[in-house]
C-alpha cells in the first residue's frame, strides 16, 4: 500500500509529495464518457461495480497517490426524502425544495445503511483493488443545504441567506439535522473502509465571516467533532475562501483544502501545524506544457519544505481537459518534489 497520501496528512514527512485531483474520475476521461452513454450519474452510483470501475480509472491511467469514491454531495439527499434530478450543463436541481418550517421539520432521519448500501458496497470492492488510499466524501451540511433552500446552483444564493436571517431557529434545526446525516454517512464509508475524508463546502466563501461565525461555524465544529473519532484524516475544503480559513480550522479538519484564489505559502503561514492541500489552478491544465510546470513548481514552492502538503487543484479537474496534461501534471509532481514513482 502506497501511504504517502496518509503521511503528508499526517504531516509526517514523505520521499515526494502526494497528488491526487479533485473530480478525477469524470467526463474529460473518454473511458468514463463512454459509460456515460450507456448509464446516467445516479445509475452508475447506484452499479457498485461501475463506481469501482470509474474510481480506479484515474489512478490507473494517471498514478495519482489517492483515490476518490465516485459519487456526487446529493447523493445521500434522496434518502433524507428529496426528488432531484443532475441537468446537463446546470448541476443538481431539486424537485421538492426546502420553502416552510414544515418542510424542514419533514426532512427525514437518513441511514447510510439503508439508503446508500450502494456506496458501502463500491467501498467494500474497491478496497480489494486499490494500492492507494481510498478517500469518502460528504458535501458540508451549508453546501448541500444551498442546494435545499436553491433548489439548484445559485449565483447569489438569496433564497438561502433570507432563510437564514429571518429564520435562525429553522436554519439551525436543518444543520443540526444535515450534521446527523452526514455523521451517520461518513462513519459507514469509513467503517466500509474509507481512508480518510474530505468535508466539501464548495460555496461556503460567499458567506462574511461573521455569518460563518454565527450560522455555519458551531455545526461545523460538532460535524468534525463526531468525525475526529473515526481516527482517519479528515479534509476540510471550500472555494474562496481566504477570509474564512482561520474559522474553518478552528471547526475542525487535519488538512485544509486551499483553492486557487488563495496564495498557498500565505495559506500555509497562516494555519501553522495544520496540513494543507492545493492548489493549482485547473485552468493551467489548458496551457501549454512548459506554463503548466512553472504552475506546479510554484505551487510546490508556495507549499515549501514543511512536512503535510498534499497537491491538488485549486477546485475540480474542468471538463474538456486533456487527459496527457493530467498525466503530465501527476507526473512533475512526483519528479519535482523528489519522488520517482
Ligand atoms: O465529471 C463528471 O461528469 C462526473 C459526474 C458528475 C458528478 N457530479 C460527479 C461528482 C456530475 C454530472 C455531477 C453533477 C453535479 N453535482 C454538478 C454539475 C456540474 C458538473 O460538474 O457536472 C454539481 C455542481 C454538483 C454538486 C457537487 N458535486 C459539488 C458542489 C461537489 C463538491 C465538489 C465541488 O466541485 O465543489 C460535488 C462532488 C462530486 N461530484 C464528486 C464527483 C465524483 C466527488 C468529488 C470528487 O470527485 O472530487
Amino acid at each position: 500500500m502506497n501511504d504517502t497520501f496518509l503521511k503528508a496528512a499526517r504531516r509526517q514527512s514523505t520521499s515526494y509529495t502526494p497528488v491526487w485531483f479533485m473530480r478525477q474520475a469524470g467526463r474529460y476521461q473518454p473511458e468514463y464518457r463512454q459509460i456515460r452513454e450507456k448509464y446516467t450519474l445516479p445509475q452508475i452510483v447506484r452499479r457498485p461495480e461501475l463506481t469501482a470501475e470509474v474510481t480506479l480509472l484515474p489512478v490507473e491511467n494517471f498514478g495519482f497517490d489517492a483515490a476518490i469514491l465516485f459519487a456526487d454531495i446529493t447523493t445521500p439527499l434522496y434518502g433524507m426524502g428529496f426528488q432531484l434530478d443532475i441537468v446537463e450543463g446546470r448541476g443538481p436541481v431539486i424537485d421538492n425544495p426546502i420553502m416552510t418550517d414544515g418542510d424542514v421539520n419533514a426532512v427525514r432521519q437518513f441511514s447510510a445503511e439503508r439508503d446508500t448500501p450502494f456506496v458501502l458496497d463500491a467501498i467494500k470492492i474497491l478496497k480489494g483493488e486499490l494500492r492507494v488510499p481510498l478517500i469518502g466524501f460528504s458535501g458540508a451540511p451549508f453546501t448541500l443545504a444551498s442546494y435545499l433552500l436553491e433548489g439548484g446552483p445559485s449565483k447569489n444564493f438569496i433564497k438561502l441567506k433570507r432563510f437564514i436571517y429571518s429564520r435562525p431557529e429553522t436554519w439551525s434545526l436543518l444543520m443540526n439535522k444535515l450534521v446527523k446525516a452526514m455523521v451517520d454517512y461518513l462513519t459507514a464509508q469509513v467503517n466500509a473502509g474509507a481512508d480518510a475524508l474530505q468535508i466539501f463546502d464548495s460555496w461556503v466563501g460567499r458567506l462574511s465571516r461573521h455569518d460563518y461565525q454565527r450560522y455555519v461555524a458551531p455545526h461545523m465544529h460538532a460535524l468534525f467533532e463526531e468525525l475526529a473519532q473515526l481516527g482517519v484524516p479528515l479534509i476540510h475544503f471550500g472555494t474562496q475562501t481566504m477570509h474564512l480559513l482561520e474559522p474553518m480550522s478552528a471547526a475542525g479538519g487535519d488538512v485544509i483544502g486551499v483553492d486557487t484564489t488563495t496564495p498557498l505559502n500565505w495559506a500555509r503561514n497562516l494555519l501553522g501545524e495544520r496540513a494543507v492541500q492545493g492548489n493549482l489552478d485547473p485552468s493551467l491544465l489548458f496551457a501549454p506544457r512548459d506554463i503548466l510546470r512553472e504552475g506546479i513548481i510554484r505551487v510546490l514552492n508556495c507549499a515549501g519544505d514543511k512536512p503535510g502538503h498534499i497537491f491538488n487543484l485549486g477546485h475540480g479537474v474542468l471538463p474538456g481537459t486533456d487527459p496527457d496534461a493530467v498525466a503530465y501534471a501527476v507526473d512533475q509532481v512526483h519528479s519535482l518534489s523528489g519522488g520517482a514513482v
